[in-house]
């Protein structure tokens, strides 16, 4: 499989880890960036991985870019796409080839608080329980069907920082766990697009 990431990589990290200590069957082949000097290349150099870093505006278009992507994933025969913090929008061109093999993690319980900072969202609007999501991507922003959740409570005395540090340990606990289970067929997307059969 390959992870897109765009920052820091913590998330990579808890799958590469994973795999190490034998909790999770898979071969994490490579790393997809948008920005090379991400935190999240410099882990993947440091694992070993193999890094695809790519700046979007040394290319003319989305599906310009896209294009280069699907080759590179194409040539080593990779059939998942796990996306880890990757803030970039997913367009036809990278969709259509991988279509129901790309999964998506995103800090809230979806369809609440999509887009950029989810936990700074939940805050802003007093919510008292929020979570993480892992879902399959279609072309929408944090959208497609749900593969998995995990609710968390926000304590009043909660900040970004002290709530993002819950969010992130159970992002790394919940992301291997479902990978997992979509690398085993027992998380599918049914043939409608839109359910998702746990087993
Ligand atoms: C994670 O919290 C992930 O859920 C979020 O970005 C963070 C990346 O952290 N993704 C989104 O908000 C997607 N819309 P990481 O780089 O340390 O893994």
């Amino acid at each position: 499989m390959a992870v897109f990431a765009s920052g820091s990589g913590s998330n990579f990290q808890a799958i590469v880890d994973a795999v190490r200590a034998g909790r999770l069957d898979v071969s994490v082949e490579l790393l997809v960036c948008d920005r090379p000097k991400a935190k999240a290349v410099e882990r993947a150099q440091h694992a070993g991985i193999d890094v695809l870093a790519f700046r979007p505006k040394d290319y003319g278009s989305r599906e310009e870019y896209e294009r280069m992507i699907v080759g590179e994933l194409q040539r080593r025969g990779i059939d998942l796409i796990v996306l880890a913090g990757y803030m970039r929008i997913i367009s036809a061109t990278l969709l259509e080839p991988f279509d129901g093999r790309i999964v998506n993690i995103h800090p809230s319980l979806l369809p609440s608080f999509p887009g950029v900072d989810a936990i700074g969202q939940a805050l802003t609007h007093g919510v008292k329980v929020t979570g993480v999501t892992v879902h399959f991507v279609d072309g929408g922003m944090d959208t497609g069907p749900i593969i998995a959740q995990r609710a968390i409570e926000i304590r009043e005395d909660d900040t970004a920082d002290t709530l993002a540090a819950r969010i992130h340990a159970i992002e790394h606990e919940l992301y291997p766990l479902v990978i997992g289970l979509i690398k085993q067929n027992r998380a599918t997307l049914l043939e409608d697009g839109r359910t998702v059969r746990i087993q």
